[in-house]
């Protein structure tokens, strides 16, 4: 090391002189919060025995025919970029996929993006359609990613609530009683992450109807539609009056299991495709080929492998759910996506007094339901994707530590 001799400046302190304070960095970056569910995982990766009902991941490989097509697309060289827009053939398959389930038709050419996960469609779509002050109304608790995204694109997000008596469900008028001249979107997802809520054909009618007398947006966040257990899942664009005003956002990492892949899809009218593709071709400029070659096994032939993964997710969920209204822990029965949102006031705890009490007394994780935004305390979030031996043991802990609690 170069001893520097007393009196003489440093490096730093000469260019000091020389040049100004560095500016602050961004104030809208610096200001949103960061998830309220990223400090308890960063505890919980840090202790030993932790069973976890805290990820939103599938406990799932992703399908080995899936995994195989990736292997030989890489045997055979595909590592190139791909079109801004995504692989043709793979536009393709998502076009027949939505209008075999949903009788909803979208042009591969013009009407289909594929997209690094439902992550970046949701900032592609606020980015697309919002002007700095636009608002955005969004039914709450919902995915920590909706009002960061709205944020970040210059938007407002107004919080919408819903209530656990009214299984979740938006409610039209609490829309309109939100809305203003400045509200621009609806940003729904549903089934939802974390209530578990699907929301019946008839109440998005209502809110499709709501969007057309207003001349508003819907972007519709539809991850976890293969995973329904009761009832069927609707695709808001399918409904009369939707098609042009209705971004819909779905993916893999969900129903197949592809978390890791990072690959999902944005479908909607050109005029709005255009925008998103022109953001995502200076941004991402394309999803990766892999995953791309992957997604279109997953379609062709993943229905089996998706089938399995949802009668085992059913299971699961009638298990946690029976058991933690069993251990007082009043749990409405979620229909869809895997999680359940189970009410703890009678614990006396906070939801994040109970999540990270929770943690440390029995090492079980789960979600604190503020983390989900209003409407979230008094709830935590479990999610049942994972094997039924360690939920049965997660619910073990649960069950002594709220006994202990009433000692
Ligand atoms: C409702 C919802 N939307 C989007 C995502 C992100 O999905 P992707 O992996 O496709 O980016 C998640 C992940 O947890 C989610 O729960």
């Amino acid at each position: 090391m170069v001893q520097q001799r007393s009196g003489e400046k440093s490096n730093n302190e000469a260019a000091g002189e020389s040049e100004a304070r560095l500016k602050s960095l961004s104030h809208s970056a610096a200001t949103i919060p960061f998830s309220g569910i990223r400090r308890f995982f960063d505890i919980a990766s840090k202790m030993e025995d932790v069973v976890s009902l805290g990820v939103g991941e599938p406990d799932f490989a992703t399908p080995w025919s899936v995994r195989e097509s990736a292997i030989y697309s890489l045997e055979r060289g595909q590592t190139t970029y791909t079109s801004n827009l995504g692989l043709p053939e793979l536009r393709r398959e998502i076009s027949k996929h939505l209008e075999r389930l949903y009788k909803v038709s979208y042009d591969p050419e013009k009407e289909v993006l594929v997209t690094v996960g439902v992550s970046e469609g949701l900032d592609l779509a606020a980015r697309a359609i919002l002007d700095p002050g636009d608002e955005v109304l969004i039914p709450e608790p919902c995915y920590v990613s909706y009002k960061p995204c709205v944020s970040l694109a210059g938007g407002i997000p107004v919080s919408v609530p819903t209530y656990a008596e009214k299984k979740f469900l938006l409610d039209k008028n609490d829309l309109a009683s939100r809305t203003t001249s400045k509200t621009k979107a609806i940003l729904i997802g549903y089934p939802s992450n974390p209530t578990g809520a699907v929301m019946p054909k008839d109440k998005l009618e209502d809110l499709v109807s709501f969007a057309c007398e207003r001349g508003l947006y819907i972007i519709s966040d539809e991850i976890y539609d293969r995973l329904v257990y009761e009832g069927e899942h609707t695709c808001v664009a399918s409904l009369p009056g939707a098609y042009e005003r209705t971004i819909t956002l779905n993916g893999f990492s969900k129903s197949y299991a592809m978390t890791g892949w990072r690959i999902g899809y944005a479908c909607a009218a050109p005029s709005i495709i255009t925008l998103m593709m022109k953001i995502h071709s200076y941004t991402m400029l394309c999803a990766p080929i892999t995953g791309q070659k992957a997604a279109i096994e997953a379609l062709r032939h993943g229905d089996s492998a998706v089938a399995d993964m949802v009668e085992q997710y059913n299971q699961r969920r009638r298990l946690i759910v029976d058991q933690l209204n069993a251990i007082g822990l009043k749990c409405h029965m979620p229909e869809g996506a895997f999680y359940a949102f189970p009410n703890i006031t009678s614990t006396g705890l906070s939801s994040e007094e109970f999540a990270e009490q929770l943690l440390m007394k029995e090492r079980v994780a789960v979600a604190p339901g503020t983390a989900f935004g209003a409407g979230g305390e008094g709830h935590v979030r479990c999610s049942y994707a994972t094997g039924i031996e360690r939920i049965e043991e997660a619910l073990r802990r649960m069950g002594r530590f709220v006994e202990s609690l009433r000692e």
